[in-house]
């Protein structure tokens, strides 16, 4: 296994070599130093069945199925699907989703540490995910909006994005919120938490799931701070041009390995979508997202 940082890029690795069934612990410790420290790692040249995505997965840490039985896989529940390309007439997983800044399971109260993307049907322009580090994020922050953030809380909620279902269709819209409020009520977490594998300070908030900024005592902020850690971040930036933003491009065969309380990350997608499928799976690692969490 060798991993080599990518070229030209303030993030990332290409891990070479790597074969999950046959890796050794230190690999898999080697493996997530990269992650955690890199941010992306590519594992180059998989060729995997959906079960063996899995174990690869289990390599990592424990599976978080997805709680919303649309996404899953038909035969692997543990694999989330994004896809527009019907199976047999089908359609499998979810089309179009991720389309705004976000970390995996910030709106649950115990998000894990580890996002696996398995691209399977790759398109032809537009491939690759944005991400932004929200640990270098915060490191640039002005100094005026590091120290309005302090000690402050945040409102993270699925509702923004809450995809309706199949079954949903001749629903009154309050009902299906009420639903949403419920069985996802809004989980607070700190502003900013210290990264437990790599002691760094990440601002914990993204402009999809993040609704609210209170104070320590749960009184909401009568300011734009919001607003202004979203722009300065470089998340209301529609050219993807800021600084901040980083453009993954991935090609057939390679697999995602990332740093789910680090990183935001947005998917790519165009108004004319072309045919694109890919499988994920998240994990647990060894440590809560941060110590001292509620959950
Ligand atoms: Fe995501």
């Amino acid at each position: 296994m060798e991993i080599i940082p990518q070229e030209g890029k303030t993030l990332g690795a290409a891990v070479h070599g790597f074969n999950y069934a046959s890796a050794s612990e230190a690999d898999i410790k080697k493996l997530k130093e990269a992650i955690y420290t890199q941010k992306i790692a590519v594992l180059k040249g998989q060729d995997l069945s959906p079960e063996q995505f899995l174990e690869l997965g289990k390599r990592l840490g424990r599976p978080e199925t997805y709680y919303e039985p649309m996404y899953q896989h038909p035969e692997v529940e543990e694999i989330f699907v994004s896809s527009n390309v019907p199976k047999d007439g089908k359609q499998i997983g979810v089309p179009k989703t991720g389309k705004f800044w976000h970390a995996d399971y910030m709106f649950m109260p115990d998000p894990f540490g580890i996002t696996l993307i398995y691209p399977q049907v790759i398109p032809q322009k537009n491939r690759g995910t944005y991400f932004i580090d929200m640990g270098k994020a915060y490191e640039a922050l002005p100094e005026n909006l590091k120290k309005a953030a302090a000690g402050t809380q945040c409102k993270h909620s699925v509702r923004k994005y809450f995809k309706i279902r199949p079954h949903d269709v001749y629903r009154p819209i309050s009902e299906i919120i009420e639903e949403v409020e419920t069985k996802t009520p809004p989980v607070v977490q700190p502003t900013t938490f210290t990264h437990p594998m790599t002691g760094e300070t990440v601002l914990y908030l993204s402009e999809g799931f993040t609704v609210d900024i209170q104070d320590a005592e749960g009184k909401p902020l009568e300011t734009d701070l919001l607003h202004e850690l979203f722009e300065a971040t470089g998340q209301l930036d529609e050219t993807f041009t800021h600084p901040n933003i980083h453009l993954q491009s991935f090609e057939k065969g390679d697999l995602l390995v990332w740093d789910n309380r680090s990183l935001i990350h947005r998917a790519l997608h165009t108004s004319a979508p072309e045919p694109t499928v890919s499988f994920r799976v998240t994990v647990h690692d060894e440590r809560k997202l941060f110590d001292g969490i509620a959950a």
